[in-house]
């Protein structure tokens, strides 16, 4: 032990947390939620992993449960707030009211729901034959950093009766809300199938794209669904670190960059892959099947509850600043702007699955 340790500096409590725990982590770039080797977590009473993705930032984690046929986890509850999406497997998750009543709903592939925070929950696979995954997109790293008390965490009996929303909110059911492009909102608790939900307008974001963004259990936790139609991509942006995005349908590809590089990072999506883009690194997504790609991106900072001020005006100012063109100051990058090898490089990647170009109308000559 250092001089520095002596002195109790530079605790990461999240850390210290989840080594106490024996949890298993993987790390890196992208990670395929389908392949991921789980271990025993006692606590929850099932097989888990921790995902440390390379870009997720200082607030979030996510948490990957397997649940073996006809299994259950032991009920939680805890002071951190949470997203999950069902990557595999059918069944149900309840919570537990203030006075004792409980709420149920059933989950499938592609179903995205939130826990409100503090609520008591247990997820229960209702196969008798096939495992469930479900990742957790949660900001218990920001949580465990500030308290640095796992008892408050883990073992807080203060029911947010204020965060439990409408019990139609567990049945699919919310409330729409049309802003602007890139705004749109749809609050709920539940979304069945993330696959099947009606997007909204977000051609600002280039060819012909959808996004319906969700309120979630009125918490600091963003997700949104985009959807590509096929033979087309967007255009690059760039914003905060920690939203996680993954593939939820169709398949494609993702180019990442910070301003100066050379050269592009890229990462093959398919349904379940996950990958943060970094703090301000440029993302650009392609989608290399017959179908629409969609993808889900999940992540610290609501539209309701933005947390930073950066991430606040981005919400409130007069433009959506990750959809306003680098030469009005904003973040994203227009088709006519982009790197020369981009566009060839896309065209060739689509004839190698066989597919053409819907870009002319979208990508000036
Ligand atoms: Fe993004």
């Amino acid at each position: 032990m250092n001089v520095l340790q002596q002195a109790r500096y530079g605790i990461d409590s999240y850390m210290d947390w989840l080594k106490a725990e024996g949890l298993r982590v993987v790390g890196g770039l992208a990670i395929d939620c389908t392949q991921v080797e789980t271990a025993d977590w006692p606590r929850v009473g099932t097989r888990a992993a921790a995902l440390h993705l390379d870009g997720r930032g200082d607030f979030c984690n996510m948490f990957l449960y397997e649940l073996a046929p006809g299994q259950s986890t032991i009920p939680q509850r805890h002071l951190f707030e949470q997203v999950l999406y069902v990557v595999e497997g059918g069944g149900n998750t309840q919570i537990e009211l203030p006075g004792g009543e409980r709420w149920s709903f059933e989950w499938a592939p592609a179903s995205l729901f939130a826990i409100p925070l503090n609520a008591k929950y247990r997820h229960f696979n209702g196969s008798g034959r096939e495992r469930a995954v479900l990742v957790s997109t949660t900001n218990l790293p920001m949580m465990l950093n500030l308290f640095h008390n796992e008892r408050f965490v883990f073992d807080n009996d203060f029911d947010f009766d204020d965060r439990i929303g409408k019990r139609e909110y567990f049945a699919g059911e919310g409330v729409l809300n049309l802003v602007r492009q890139g705004n749109d909102t749809w609050e709920t608790n539940f979304i069945p199938d993330l696959e099947r939900i009606k997007l909204q307008d977000f051609s600002d974001r280039g060819a012909g794209g959808g996004c319906l963004i969700f309120l979630l259990a009125d918490s600091s936790m963003h997700a949104h669904v985009s959807e590509m139609p096929a033979g087309t991509y967007k255009k690059a942006h760039r914003h905060g670190a920690g939203y996680h995005v993954m593939c939820v349908g169709g398949s494609g590809f993702s180019l990442m960059w910070y301003e100066r590089d050379q050269d592009f990072v890229r990462i093959d999506w398919k349904n379940g892959v996950v990958f943060p883009p970094a703090d301000q690194q440029f993302h650009q997504h392609f989608t290399t099947s017959a179908k629409p790609a969609r993808y889900l991106a999940t992540g610290f900072g609501s539209l309701r509850y933005p947390f930073t001020s950066a991430r606040r005006a981005e919400i409130l100012g007069e433009k959506v600043a990750f959809a306003t063109s680098t030469r009005d100051g904003g973040d994203q990058i227009e088709y006519q702007d982009q790197d020369p090898r981009i566009h060839p490089m896309w065209l060739a990647e689509l004839a190698k699955h066989g597919l053409k170009s819907e870009m002319d109308r979208f990508f000036p000559r």
